[in-house]
């Protein structure tokens, strides 16, 4: 090694030891006479002194360092004088006064800080990533990846999984977005499709007795870029036979909250996880993935409103819609600015307005002139006041209420539906605004029992909500025949803060059941053999029951590092446009290889 220890390893303890050191140069200092270089790597931070008396060689080599240089230094660690401790830095009791220097490399000026967190550019940070991941955060979140792998590693061997591969070159598999595709040059005008997450192999792998499987799994999907997805992914995927869904979600809690007590103690997680059915968090949040963080939950004024003066509001009850608000406490305050900011947002989710009521006297007693409302004068008191208390609001809090029509009758579409996704929009940005959401709070949360289908308007056809292996809830097999739609399956997600961390089910065993699903999706009997034969084979030579999970590793890792966007936890992302502007990646393939393998493009 050319290093007898890590630079932030040192310590008081280490006073009087004769050290080699190597790594870059982080700040130099110098004091016209003595130089001070912070040397850096991996480990941290160490300050070396260069002393033209002690060592006149070592100094003139530290003349001419600049940041980002790579040397190795040789010397003795000893007490920094009194007064000059740097109490922010662990090695801040030491320093390392040099009596020999090496310059390995040096550094061109790099395109931005690396010795500071400045704000850089997402392009410049993608262009450069091996200095961005230089950086102290990203080098930080880079490592607690690890440690949040080795810890589900760990912790599912413990409890009897095996980690397995599956094949990456694969066949299709729904889960909802399009394949990258490989085309295969032994078989021309064949293609590979890279999986969108292991589902199949791992069923097979339960038919196989493998009982308790995970593989920390690289995911492909081709779909619209944003701050939580990635055209390529890590997933933690689990699967298990012989289980019910308690017995994965029991698993999934114990291992995310002992994980986050592991690696993030400072963080507060509550335990149990609350359970919720999908119906409830759609109810009382408006969103299958509630922050829990804070209340602000929907209030359904529907009932209150009907004989309303105020047409916006009868209109929208007259037509079998639905009329709802939340509470933002002390919002009284918020200007008419605000107020069109907050309108805009639910705009933009599909609602059509919003009337705001700010309250300025105690709801149990509202006179006419206590409350404050663009629509004022055609707010009858009396309906403000049940409201107000069935939104549990206090005087000098903010109502802002969303009206959606019923859909010509149908209450399954039309803006109805837009009610709860643009007060879910709305109660997000107003907790961000009074905040109301703690960072340092992990709310986890298991939604369960969703739907087993959605009906696509477009197609005019059912999709399966999670995938077409997931299980109705045994009761509801029956409404396949009848009534598809109103069927739950025993699907479950994780969610934290916001976010869809994981999403899984109990899965169909029985081939005859796996079959029916595939008829009510669509998917007639030859299409069936073709891209499902080989499961629907399988369930037929004695395939256990089983079910399973995945979660994205991305997502887990960047809500512990307190990170929005999974690019901040992962290496080498790719831009919104699925882009590596490091590599050129995806590049335009010369003609004579695309000739081997068959293709030709018509399109550059
Ligand atoms: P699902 O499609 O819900 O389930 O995916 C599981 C989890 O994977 C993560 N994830 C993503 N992360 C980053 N970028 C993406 N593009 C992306 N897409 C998904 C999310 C999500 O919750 N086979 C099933 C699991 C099962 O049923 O066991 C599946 O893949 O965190
Ligand atoms: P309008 O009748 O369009 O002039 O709207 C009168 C008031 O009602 C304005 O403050 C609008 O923002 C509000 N409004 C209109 N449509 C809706 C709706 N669907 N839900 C809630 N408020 C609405």
């Amino acid at each position: 090694m050319l290093k007898t220890h890590h630079c932030g390893a040192l310590r008081k303890t280490n006073e009087g030891e004769k050290v080699a050191l190597a790594g870059w140069v982080h700040r130099r200092r110098d004091h016209g006479g003595l130089i001070f270089v912070d040397l850096r790597d991996h480990s941290g931070l160490v300050q070396v002194v260069f002393n033209p008396g002690d060592a006149a060689a070592a100094h003139a080599v530290a003349q001419d360092l600049r940041p980002e240089y790579v040397i190795q230094v040789q010397g003795e660690v000893a007490a920094r004088r009194p007064g000059t401790e740097n109490a922010q830095l662990p090695t801040g009791e030491i320093e390392v006064r040099a009596s020999d220097a090496v310059l390995l490399n040096p550094a061109r000026t790099p395109p931005f800080y690396i010795n500071e967190e400045t704000e850089v550019e997402d392009l410049l940070r993608l262009r450069y990533r091996y200095l961005d991941l230089r950086r102290e955060g990203m080098h930080e979140r880079i490592v607690l990846r690890h440690r949040v792998v080795k810890y589900i590693r760990d912790f599912l061997t413990e409890r009897g999984f095996i980690e397995i591969e599956t094949p990456i070159l694969a066949n299709p598999t729904p889960e909802g977005a399009r394949d990258f595709l490989v085309p295969s040059r032994l078989q021309p005008g064949s293609f590979y499709a890279l999986p969108q997450s292991p589902q199949q192999f791992k069923q097979l792998l339960m038919v196989a007795d493998f009982e308790r499987y995970f593989q920390i799994a690289r995911c492909f999907r081709d779909e619209d870029l944003r701050a939580d997805r990635q055209p390529e992914f890590t997933q933690l995927d689990l699967e298990m036979s012989f289980v019910e869904p308690s017995d994965i979600l029991d698993l999934m809690e114990e291992l995310y909250a002992t994980m986050a007590q592991a690696l993030r103690p400072e963080l507060k997680v509550a335990r149990p996880f609350p359970r919720l059915t999908y119906e409830e968090a759609m109810r009382r949040f408006g969103s299958d993935k509630p922050d829990l963080r804070y209340g602000m939950e929907l209030a359904d004024f529907t009932d209150l409103v009907g004989a309303s003066e105020f047409g916006v509001f009868r209109a929208a009850v007259e037509s079998g819609g639905a009329v709802e608000g939340i509470c933002a406490p002390g919002g009284e305050t918020f200007s008419r600015r605000d107020i069109d900011g907050m309108t805009d947002l639910v705009k933009r989710y599909g609602a059509k307005g919003l009337v705001s009521i700010a309250l300025l006297e105690d709801p149990a007693s509202l006179s006419a002139e206590g409350f404050r409302s663009p629509v004022a004068k055609y707010l009858e008191p009396d309906m403000v006041r049940a409201m107000a208390a069935r939104a549990g609001a206090k005087k000098g809090d903010l109502l802002v209420i969303v009206a959606g029509q019923g859909g010509l009758g149908q209450k399954d579409e039309g803006s109805v539906h837009r009610v709860k996704p643009a007060l879910d929009a709305l109660r997000r940005e107003l907790a961000g605004r009074l905040g109301l959401a703690d960072p340092n709070t992990l709310a986890y949360a298991f939604i369960t029992d969703f739907p087993l289908l959605e009906w696509n308007e477009e197609d005019r056809r059912w999709y399966a909500m999670h995938h077409p292996f997931t299980s109705p809830r045994p009761e509801d097999v029956r409404l396949l025949d009848s009534d598809p739609g109103r069927a739950l399956a025993q699907a479950y997600d994780l969610v934290c803060n916001g976010f869809e961390i994981g999403g899984g089910s109990i899965r169909i065993h029985l081939a005859e059941v796996q079959q029916k699903l595939f008829n009510v999706l669509g998917i007639g009997p030859d299409e069936q053999r073709d891209r499902f034969g080989h499961m629907l084979d399988a369930f037929t030579f004695g395939a256990p029951p089983h079910g399973g999970i995945a979660t994205g590793i991305d997502r887990t890792v960047a809500l512990l590092a307190g990170e929005a966007d999974i690019r901040e936890v992962m290496t080498f992302p790719k831009t919104k446009t699925a882009q590596d502007p490091m590599t050129g990646a995806p590049y335009p393939v010369p003609d004579e290889s695309l000739r081997d393998l068959g293709i030709r493009v018509t399109q550059r």
